[in-house]
This record gives structure tokens, sequence and C-alpha cells, in this order.
């Protein structure tokens, strides 16, 4: 057996910490120990932990990788990279590429591009055909080939009748591996929300921009959790934006309505002021809200109300978003800066962390049996170990994706990756990329 050490770090495995060893068999590509610090075996390489904590790898619900269709922006292998260099093991990919993944054979073709990336790549598929919300897609076929989530992300399903069916069908498919069926909405009401290109309120009207006001959001956010209720399926709520919509997550879960929900890091950390500078690079859909919203998120963040940090990672040619801000596309990167972010500005217990970018994402995705566990004896050696006092500085120059349209450039944020391991392989090592 081949094994590989990280050696020095803190182990941070099922709420306790210790000062340990993880030993990893890379031929199965299980963990084959946790051993106490003074008591290395000998081993065919080591990795240096010291200083740092090792974790169960973070699960992103939420990446657009672009492949197939803009391979411009981004690709399967760019995406995983910047994932991996961001403490990810596995990322769920949404299916707004082009063409969409709404077919068997469309996510085949993402599966087979997945298998040489540096994290796992789960495809989550389309709820309607083309997402053009009219055709429910062929989702048993898709859940055949693993497709755990639905969602038609970038809209929301508008029709509520097609929702409900969707919803229903949806419930009568059993995976048969212990995982479930989830799907997951991008709350927004076309009507209400056409044609504005930043959030509806006092910076819009100072902008001379066209707003999306919260009620868009909040309207959708109500409609799906009484879905929920009235066909008992999983609803997943994306990138919750406003305090009305954590407080109606709060209120269903509370009913024991079976709701779900994420939160990116650009709604926990910035704010419509930002869109004072008319750089489009703060253009994102849903869009950034107020003080008293990111408020909220952070709330619901800390009490359990939100489930999940999602990145929303969405990566634009600088050709396109260079554009004037009603013309751009919305969307930031955010593999790279995510878990940084969150350590920096939440104020929460590592322990949080964990549960919010890895163990409770992880079931969600359906992904559990081998992401977001405790790093144990026996487990699958997907773990990152990462530097939570050291700073730096984030440039979009600097990220492995393709595009550079980060909203955090020059902020200097503190926690860094210095290593991920993907199923027993060093996938970054010191801080970068080792393929
Ligand atoms: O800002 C966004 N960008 N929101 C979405 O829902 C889609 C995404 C994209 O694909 O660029």
């Amino acid at each position: 057996m081949s094994v590989l050490a990280i050696v020095g770090g803190r182990v941070h495995s099922a709420g306790a910490e210790r000062q340990a060893t993880v030993l990893v068999n890379t031929e199965t590509g299980l963990i084959d120990d946790v051993v106490d610090a003074d008591s290395l075996p000998e081993v065919d390489r080591t990795l240096d932990a010291s200083g740092c904590v090792v974790l169960p790898g973070f699960v992103d619900l939420h990446s657009h990788l672009r492949q197939p269709g803009n391979e411009a922006a981004e690709t399967i292998e760019t995406g995983s990279r910047a994932a991996a260099l961001g403490g990810y093991t596995a990322v769920v990919a949404m299916p707004n590429t082009n063409p969409c993944m709404d077919s068997a054979a469309v996510i085949s073709e993402v599966l087979a591009a997945g298998r040489t990336a540096l994290c796992e790549i789960k495809p989550s598929a389309a709820i309607t055909i083309g997402r053009e919300g009219e055709t429910l897609a062929p989702m048993a076929e898709m859940m055949d080939l693993g497709v755990r989530m639905f969602t038609d992300d970038g809209t929301g399903v508008q029709d509520d009748q097609l929702m409900r069916r969707a919803l229903e069908y949806a419930s009568s498919l059993e995976p048969g591996d212990g995982t479930q069926i989830v799907l997951s909405q991008h709350c927004e009401v076309d009507a209400l929300s056409h044609p504005g290109v930043m959030h509806e309120g006092a910076w819009s009207a100072k902008l001379g921009l066209a707003g999306q006001p919260s009620e868009a959001e909040e309207l959708m956010v109500m409609r799906d959790i009484a879905l929920a209720r009235l066909t008992k399926m999983n609803v997943h709520l994306q990138h919750l934006s406003t305090a009305g919509s954590v407080e109606m997550v709060r209120q269903a879960k509370a009913a024991g309505i079976p709701v779900t929900a994420e939160a990116t890091p650009h709604h926990f950390c910035l704010t419509d002021a930002a869109c004072a500078s008319y750089d489009p690079v703060f253009k994102v859909h849903p869009p950034l809200r107020t003080e008293s919203d990111v408020a909220a998120i952070r709330q619901g963040l800390a009490d359990g109300t939100i489930d999940a940090v999602a990145t929303d990672h969405a990566p634009h040619t600088p050709d396109s978003k260079e554009r004037p801000f009603d013309e751009a596309p919305p969307g930031m990167l955010g593999l790279e800066t995510a878990f940084a972010l969150a350590a920096t500005e939440l104020g929460l217990p590592l322990e949080r962390l964990v549960d919010l970018f890895s163990t409770t994402p992880a079931r969600i995705a359906g992904l559990s049996d081998r992401h977001g566990g405790p790093v144990e004896s026996g487990r699958a050696a997907n773990f990152t170990v990462i530097n939570l006092d050291q700073t730096w500085t984030v440039s979009g120059e600097d990220l492995a994706s393709l595009a550079v349209n980060t909203p955090f450039e020059g902020r200097t944020v503190q926690g860094k990756v210095r290593h991920t391991v993907l199923n027993g392989e060093p996938v970054v090592v010191d801080s970068k990329a080792a393929r």
C-alpha cells in the first residue's frame, strides 16, 4: 500500500479537534487511519499541515461551469481547479449550459468531462426542457445517471401548476441508494423582476437603474413553501437574498415543511450600494440587497435557518462583463473566495462553518457517502487543509478560474487553503493546483 501522510495539523472531525496525522491509502483513496501526532509510521509522501486545520472537503451546491457551450468563460477543468483551490472536493454543476443539461446525453457528456476534474462534478439537471418552463424534462433517466438535484437555475419555474406537477412527479422517483431527489429553485417572479438590473430601492432610484423588488423573490419563496407543504416534496431554495425570504424559511422549517436553503458570500458581504460604481462586476441575480437583508442572511446562517453556503460561481468573459451595467450578464466568481469570506466575515464557530460548507450541502446533494463526513478511518479521503490565520488579498488575475469577474478584488481575507485531497490524490499542494 502507498501511504500519504498529512502531518502537523489539527484534525477537525465530528465537532472535536486534535493534533493528529492523517494516513491515506492512495491506492484505495480511503483514509487508512488518523493517528496521534507523535507516532508517524513509514510513509511514501508527507504533506505539511502545521498551523492548519484538516476539514472535510467542501461541497458547493451551486456552480456554473459553462461546459458545454461557453468554454471561453470556464470549463469543467478550470472550474474544478478553482474549486479545489477553494477547498471543495465536490461541486454541483448548474444546467444552464448550451446545450442545456436537460437530457441523458448532455448529462453523460458532463459526467465524462468531470472524470478528470480536480473535484467531483455532480451534475444537476433542468426541471423543464431547455429551462423554458413549459415541458418537464426526462427526470427519471437523468436520475438513473446519478442526478439528484433538478433546477432551472438562471430562472425560476414561473408556472405554478407545472411546478406542482414537477414536485409530484419527483416525489415518485426513488434513487434506491439512500439519497433523495430535491427540486432546487431560483426564486424570481419574472413579471416583477423584469427589466430590473439591480435591487429596487434607494440606490436604484439614485442611479437611475431599473430595479427588482424583494417581492420578486419572496413571492416565489412563498409559493414554493406552499407547494412543498402540499406535495411533501423536498424543495431547496437557492441564493436567498432578502430578509423576508429568510423569515419565511424560518417559519416553514418550524412548521415541519421539507425546505432547505442556501446563501452566497456576495449576499452576506455586499450591498446594493456597490452598484454606485456602475461596475457590472456587481451585477448578479438575485441582486445585492440592503444592509438589513445582509444582516438577516447572516442571522439565518448562524441560527440554522439557512442550511448551506453556496457560491453561485458564475464566470463571464471580460468582453461580456465590460458592457454597460444594464447590458452585462449577471454573475460573479465564488469558488476560490467563499470559505475565506465566510471565515472572515461571519464570526461563526468553525463547527458551524463545516456544517454550512461541507456536511449539510453533501447531504442535500446526495454525496454524504463520500463527502462531508468526519475525517476518520475508512472514509473516502476527501478533505482540505486550511491555515485559518493566513491572510491574503483577492485578485481576479491570480484566480484559477478562466474568468476574472470577482466583486472582491483587492479585499484582504483570512483563511487560506494549503492542500486539498480528492479520493487520496493531493490536487492542491502548498496552495497551488497539482495539475
Ligand atoms: O447572477 C447570476 N448568474 N444568477 C443566475 O441565476 C445565473 C448566473 C449565470 O449563469 O451567470
